[in-house]
């Protein structure tokens, strides 16, 4: 996962994968009840298909939300319907395939379903601009100002090849914008998830076509659900300022 130089000077919590853990199950409840019960779970949309238009069409998110995302999750079911699978949850599933070649489709569609559905609750009707309180306090601390936060994100967006995804982590106490390729998560890294825009093709190309970071500018200015955001900071482990 390529991690762009951007660093809080502020310390706030030691990341682990367990704690990425616990603010996933903040917003997925993807965790098997065990038995026969599927891994993974098409969490709801939290607005309508057409709530973020003229920005994102709802030809686009029915597209991505219907027949990209509902893929992954009925793969990733598919893929995970016995064996050491069973009564994991979702993202014990991510961590457990992660760097394993030989379980890389596992990986890769277990991955993208939590990826979007983490994706997804980043956007909201009437969102983005600045962010308030510790959230801005720490972007303040860590890119010098919003407006550069932004510039380092859109250049870690033109800057990814091919299909991925920008993220703003916490990771060991620094907020940081890193790529990620193909189905790439920052659950796989141990880094704590906030912020993440999807920078596959089929997230934009039908309103924006090769206009990449005209989409994901759009995005950080009319879209993002910043108390989303938030919360991901607030419910990460306990803080040491
Ligand atoms: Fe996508």
């Amino acid at each position: 996962m390529a991690t762009l130089p951007v660093i809080s000077p502020r310390l706030f919590v030691r990341s682990s994968v367990l704690a990425a853990c616990a603010i996933a199950a903040l917003f997925l409840l993807q965790c098997s009840g065990g038995g026969d019960s599927p891994i993974f779970v098409k969490a709801p949309l939290p607005y309508a298909e057409d709530a973020l238009a003229p920005f994102i069409s709802a030809d686009t998110m029915g597209f991505h939300y219907d027949k990209h995302y509902a893929g992954y999750v009925d793969r990733a079911n598919d893929l995970t319907k016995s064996g050491s699978y069973a009564g994991k949850s979702a993202e014990a599933v991510i961590q457990m395939t992660a760097g394993d070649a030989s379980k890389a489709a596992v990986f890769n569609n277990a991955a993208q379903a939590w990826n979007h559905a983490f994706f997804f609750q980043c956007l909201k009707p009437n969102g983005g601009g600045a962010p308030g309180g510790l959230l801005a306090e720490m972007i303040d601390a860590a890119f010098g100002s919003f407006a550069n936060f932004k510039k380092v994100f859109l250049t870690a967006a033109k800057d990814q090849f091919g299909s991925g995804w920008v993220w703003l982590v916490l990771d060991d106490g620094k907020l940081m914008v890193i790529t990620g390729a193909n189905a790439d998560t920052p659950l796989a890294h141990g880094q704590i998830p906030l912020l993440t825009v999807d920078v596959w093709e089929h997230a934009y190309y039908l309103d924006y076509q090769n206009r990449r970071i005209d989409f994901v500018s759009t995005v950080l200015d009319n879209l993002v659900n910043w108390d989303f955001v938030a919360l991901q900071l607030e419910n990460a482990p306990p803080s040491h300022t």
